[in-house]
């Protein structure tokens, strides 16, 4: 069974309950058939826990799943990671570029903590001013549109908004999946 640290939990928690409150997360728990009360960021939970509730908030907030992965992912970078993790988003690069090729490290330095996190892995080609090929390979299935959240909070957080286009998608038979990551320059916004 893969498991997932409890941190990615606390943050749908936190995302759902500060966005449309308490009772609506108790009723995703609810619909998606989980009974732990309090998640814990260095316990591991299933990762079906987390595919659950996504599917559970999708037909409570009546969004796409698809969407519930974006908003996720953003909220994950500008709120769940830069407060509780900060340090660690500071070190990694000064641009959304710069980041992006240092992302390969990030879980590296996150696996010292948490010793049995099983991360994804990135690496970046086709680099230009402003734009690069983000390649994402997991061994977990379906989180793609989670990558574009993550990718358009970072680009936020760096205050240059990017566009994300999934070239390539492992559930459509390729290898792994592939992102164009456009942005605009700072003085050009
Ligand atoms: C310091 C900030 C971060 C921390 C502490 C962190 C930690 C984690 C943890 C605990 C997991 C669950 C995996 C497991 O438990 O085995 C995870 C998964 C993941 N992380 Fe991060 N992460 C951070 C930043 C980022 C950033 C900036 C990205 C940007 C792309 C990212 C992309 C992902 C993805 C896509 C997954 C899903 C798992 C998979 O694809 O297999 N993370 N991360």
């Amino acid at each position: 069974m893969v498991l997932m640290y409890g941190m990615v939990n606390r943050a749908a928690e936190n995302l759902v309950v500060s966005n449309f409150g308490e009772e609506k997360w108790l009723a995703i728990k609810e619909k998606a058939g989980v009974e732990v009360d309090v998640f814990l960021s260095n316990e591991s939970y299933p990762d079906k826990m987390t595919y659950d509730l996504v599917g559970a908030a999708s037909e409570v907030l009546g969004v796409a799943a698809r969407d519930v992965l974006i908003s996720f992912g953003e909220h994950w970078v500008l709120k769940t990671a830069r407060q509780e993790y900060g340090s660690m988003l500071e070190a990694n690069g000064r641009t959304l570029s710069e980041f992006l090729n240092n992302l390969e490290f990030l879980h590296t330095r996150v696996a010292m903590i948490f010793p049995d996190l099983q991360p994804p892995r990135f690496n970046c080609t086709d680099l230009m001013e402003n734009s690069l090929r983000l390649h994402y390979y997991s061994h977990r299935p379906g989180l793609t549109d989670f990558v574009v959240g993550l990718l358009q909070g970072l680009g936020k957080m760096f205050g240059t908004p990017a566009d994300v286009e999934i070239t390539e998608r492992k559930a459509e038979g390729a290898d792994h999946d592939v992102f164009l990551v456009r942005w605009a320059t700072p003085a050009s916004i």
